[in-house]
């Protein structure tokens, strides 16, 4: 099998560059591990980037998110009792949409299908080879039989646990990791969601973050400590721990049926280059974020759309720059989210540690009085513009 860009992965950056790629006449396959049922309902990230929802109404895939998603203006922090309100709009006018991972995907597939794409569900990629040549391939498995796609260039956005990096040459990589001592036990409820806008709630006993997935839906989200077993914790637990580490004065927390539970480690992650000879990575394959600054998601597709852009430039005009400047100019924007990631993660999260816990009682402080400190909480979260 033979195409321009060979790429691995169906989650969210395989399908938008599938997609951009082709809205600009260039071809692509798409291998994806998994069935499209299991993609389609992974539980993942909510919250869409002002910069972001722009790039998905502009290639088409926007209506949807505009028609039933929820546009939030800003967000609610709450520590020692009392809570406050970061306005995105005045501070940086800028919004996000509440518009879930899952319906992304469901989006993407379902274009990528009707505009004659091709993905191929079940497809496991086990090696790239000739990445140093311009005639790399990628060997994988599909209905039982080992197949092989010849392309001009690899796309790896295969997540965390892909081939990917792999199949780096180890002296050309180089890794930087933070594991953090904590994870989240995250919930959907079936239940109309306690507040309007997103609570970040900072409490001695732990973080805890109120969502939501429509008017109907609510998502919560609990610190934990690491190898937590979700089943260890009854609905009762999880709504008397949500409400107790939310509380406010005059607020109460709506309680329904929850519909599931998983856990999520943290952690920070970030793999240079993002790119080596003929291939690529974006997302997750290369970069990792803890989810408190709601970036995950959002890095995944921004990295496509700039590699999207840098392959137009050389298919369309035989410019190689963008595609030569593309990690170097990714890692700009991956580094800044990991930074605020890992910011909003430590000042929200308990460590049990009393010098730790002054401190952050202090910033939150300053970010209420400050509006030159809350504007740089508004202007990170909402999505630094790209130049
Ligand atoms: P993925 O979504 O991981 O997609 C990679 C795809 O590649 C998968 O479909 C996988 O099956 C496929 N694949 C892997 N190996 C192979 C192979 N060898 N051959 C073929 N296919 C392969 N972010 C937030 O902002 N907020 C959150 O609340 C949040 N929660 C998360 C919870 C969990 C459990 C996880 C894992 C991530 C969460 N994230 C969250 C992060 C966010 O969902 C990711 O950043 C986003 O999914 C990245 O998209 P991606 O396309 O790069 O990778
Ligand atoms: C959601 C997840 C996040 O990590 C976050 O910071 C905000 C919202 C969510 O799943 O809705």
């Amino acid at each position: 099998m033979r195409t321009r860009v060979g790429i691995i992965g169906a989650g969210p950056s395989g399908l938008l560059l599938s997609h951009l790629l082709h809205l600009s006449g260039i071809e692509s396959v798409v291998l994806e591990t998994r069935d499209r049922d299991y993609v389609e309902a992974r539980q993942r990230a909510g919250v869409v980037e002002h910069g972001v929802a722009q790039i998905l109404r502009r290639s088409g895939v926007g209506d949807r998110m505009d028609r039933e998603g929820i546009t939030h203006h800003g967000i609610e922090l709450r520590f020692d009792g009392r809570s406050h309100r970061v306005d995105f709009s005045d501070l940086c006018g800028r919004t996000v949409e509440i518009w879930a991972q899952t319906e992304i995907v469901k989006d993407l597939t379902a274009r990528r299908l009707a505009d004659g794409g091709r993905i191929l569900f079940g497809a496991r990629a086990t090696a790239i080879e000739g990445i140093e040549t311009d005639r790399p391939r990628v060997r994988f498995t599909h209905g039982g039989e080992e197949q092989l796609l010849e392309c001009d260039y690899v796309a790896a956005c295969d997540g965390f646990h892909g081939i990917g990096r792999r199949s780096l040459p180890e002296d050309v990589v180089r890794t930087f990791d933070r594991l953090y001592p904590f994870s989240w036990l995250g919930v959907l409820a079936d239940v109309p969601p306690s507040c309007e806008e997103l609570v970040y709630a900072r409490h001695e006993r732990g973080f805890a973050l109120h969502s939501m997935r429509s008017e109907e839906v609510s998502r919560l989200y609990l610190q934990v400590p690491n190898g937590t077993d979700p089943d260890d914790w009854s609905q009762e637990r999880v709504w008397e721990e949500l409400s107790e580490r939310m509380a406010v004065p005059g607020w109460e927390l709506r309680r329904g049926p929850l519909t599931s539970k998983s856990l999520t480690p943290m952690r920070s992650f970030v793999t240079e280059p993002m790119s080596h000879g003929r291939l690529y990575f974006a997302g997750d394959s290369a970069h990792i974020v803890p989810p408190t600054g709601a970036k995950g998601l959002n890095l995944a597709l921004n990295d496509v759309a700039l590699l999207a852009e840098a392959l137009r430039a050389w298919y369309t005009r035989g410019e190689t720059g963008a595609l030569e400047d593309y990690s170097a100019t990714a890692l700009r924007r991956v580094w800044r989210a990991e930074h605020f990631s890992y910011w909003m993660t430590t000042l929200l999260h308990a460590s049990g540690d009393a010098f730790e816990h002054r401190l952050q009682l202090s910033h939150l402080e300053y970010l209420a009085s400050s509006r030159a400190a809350s504007t740089q909480l508004a202007e990170n979260y909402t999505g630094i513009p790209r130049p």
